[in-house]
């Protein structure tokens, strides 16, 4: 059986067994209002569950659930997990030595010797005849609840929405169970009381339907579940011996070797996952979703021996398309090399959750066109040698905002701020032409922002601030670069510094923006009304054809902004020139 098939048969199983636990303690907490209201939700609570397909369901759910956890046991090369995964294998042993009791008492009496199985016959089983197997109930209900919700935990976590649930279902998680405990030890209590007085206990016991002696009931009962217990243990020491013999025979038998980046090299058995490699070496290595093959954070780049490698399953090229990664990049919780390989692990141990989110494929580095807009704050150096360090940092941030917003607003990614400058890419989850255009509407945008800051400004400025743009597009490497905290999505080549020295060229033409005409073209923008020069760019052969604009705010627009659909070839109508626009062209 597949890993896929036996996770998905472990998922929905688990799955019909929580809903049913959750049923049975919502009926539980029924008893904080009393008895018969516990009584009257047992009601439809066997309806639901006491027929032959829901039985067949419960049951078999339960197989399923032991036999593909013992086979997950199996499969795993090394002990070695996260806490969380180990303490939800220690509940889930815990289970059957808790519960196989309770269940042959209840379901198992009810089937086989017609017992009427109420509430009343749980509860007085339980208070009055046997309380020390009150608290082991009491253990199952909480290690059962624990179990459950570490798995629900464990395969949520991975939805987006997750964590805006979290903490409803947390509280959830606490109510239910307590609500639960307390609803059957009030009505506990109450029984137990009644059950003093001798005529009211005979009528109880008279209407559970006991057939056979009280006596012989019970030691079936705990008889079966003694061998149920020995039975859980036997399976789990074989499993484990199963084990030991398997790693005792792997030692013997051939060995390949893992490398890593650090220079160090791990020799295992053929076919064991990298990431077990890695756990049995003590090598921290990312794994949110214990190894289950779904959250992709365990990636590694194949660095050598990637043409031995088995290739990817069905379900590991899907997590692998999911975060767009190229063919040089598995996931080590899947990857199980017979030959020599070195891996580089992408992700840092302590690696988030979202890191497992789907990503656009750009983030991993890929070649794409784009503009990219430099902007860089003018005679600010003056304003902040006069200014307290509390006015400066005002004003540089109140103009970052102003940028910021006005990039975002035009449909741009703002990539950094350097020292008073700006840098913007466009374009880079849609097309060239879209993000030529989006880079106009950002640069016009800007100098608006920057008109009002200056008006804010106008009190504590000597002269107004200025600010040059640069604006260039083409091929650039495109993608997620940096370290940490300070990881970005960025881009560098050829354009991005074709962009910057056209901002530089600002001073020199002492205009507000130098515009290459490829990207007035691209966008299919009108720049006739502006001067044009052909400009030498440090680093580039040819001269290129620039549009000199002495004010950012009379360039052209697109009618719908930046979000106007691509369109291919053929002019983008524009917006006529604001009236105070030639007077400020002639004033520079
Ligand atoms: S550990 Fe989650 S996909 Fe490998």
């Amino acid at each position: 059986m597949g890993t896929g098939l036996t996770r998905n048969l472990r998922l929905g199983s688990g799955l019909v067994l929580f809903t049913f636990v959750c049923m049975h303690f919502i009926n539980h907490a029924l008893g904080n209002i009393s008895l018969q209201a516990m009584e009257a939700g047992r009601e439809v609570f066997t309806a639901i569950w006491r027929n032959w397909p829901a039985t067949i369901l419960l049951y078999g759910a339960m197989l399923l659930h032991i036999l593909t956890a013992l086979l997950a046991i199996w499969r795993r090369r090394t002990l070695r997990m996260s806490r969380s995964e180990a303490v939800q294998i220690v509940l889930a042993l815990c289970i059957p030595f808790l519960l196989s009791v309770h269940i042959l008492a209840t379901r198992g009496l009810h089937e086989l010797f017609g017992i009427n199985d109420s509430y009343l016959y749980e509860i007085i089983s339980i208070w009055v005849f046997e309380p020390l197997y009150g608290w082991t109930t009491a253990a199952a209900v909480l290690i059962v609840w624990g179990h459950g919700c570490l798995g629900m935990h464990h395969w949520l976590r991975l939805k987006p929405w997750y964590d805006r649930a979290r903490v409803w279902l947390f509280v959830s998680a606490l109510l239910l169970p307590a609500l639960a405990l307390s609803g059957y030890a009030g009505v506990g209590k109450q029984i137990a009381l009644l059950a003093r007085d001798q005529a009211w206990m005979n009528a109880a016991i008279a209407s559970f339907k006991f057939s056979v002696p009280i006596a012989e009931l019970k030691g079936f009962a705990f008889g079966t579940a003694d061998y149920v217990q020995i039975g859980v243990a036997v399976v789990l020491a074989l499993l484990l011996l199963g084990r030991w013999l398997r790693h005792l025979l792997a030692r013997r038998g051939a060995r390949i070797t893992i490398a890593y980046p650090d220079g160090q090299e791990v020799a295992v058995e053929p076919g064991l996952s990298v990431l077990d490699a890695s756990r049995l070496a003590g090598i921290a290595h990312a794994s949110v979703c214990g190894g289950r093959g779904r959250c992709s954070t365990c990636r590694v780049r194949i660095a050598d021996g990637l043409s031995a490698l088995p290739g990817a399953g069905d379900d590991e090229r899907k997590v692998l398309a999911r975060v767009g990664a190229p063919d040089s990049v598995r996931l080590a919780c899947q990857l199980r090399p017979v030959a020599d390989v070195a891996v580089v692990p992408l992700l840092p141990p302590n690696v988030a959750v979202q890191s497992g989110a789907p990503r656009p494929n750009y983030l991993q580095g890929s070649e794409r066109e784009i503009a990219v807009l430099f902007a860089d704050l003018r005679s600010f150096t003056q304003f902040s040698e006069s200014k307290l360090p509390y006015d400066v940092v005002f004003a540089l941030n109140q103009y970052f905002r102003g940028m910021g917003q006005a990039v975002e607003a035009a449909g741009g990614h703002l990539d950094k701020f350097i020292g008073d400058g700006v840098m913007a890419l466009f374009g880079v989850q849609s097309d060239l032409e879209t993000g030529c255009r989006q880079a106009l509407a950002a640069a016009a945008g800007m100098a608006q922002a920057l008109e009002h800051l200056n008006h804010q400004l106008r009190h504590d400025l000597e002269q107004p601030l200025r600010m040059g743009i640069g604006i260039h597009a083409g091929p650039a490497i495109v993608g997620e670069m940096g370290y940490g905290a300070a990881t970005t999505v960025t881009a560098i080549g050829d354009t991005v510094n074709t962009a910057s020295r056209l901002e530089t060229m600002t001073k020199e033409f002492a205009v507000q923006a130098v515009i290459s005409d490829f990207v007035a073209a691209r966008a299919g923008a009108d720049l006739s009304a502006f001067e044009v020069r052909e400009v030498t760019v440090r680093g580039r052969a040819e001269a290129m054809a620039v549009h000199l604009i002495a004010d950012a705010r009379d360039l052209p627009q697109t009618e719908a902004g930046a979000a106007k659909p691509r369109r291919r070839g053929g002019r983008v109508r524009v917006k006529a020139p604001r009236a105070h626009s030639k007077k400020m062209r002639s004033d520079s």
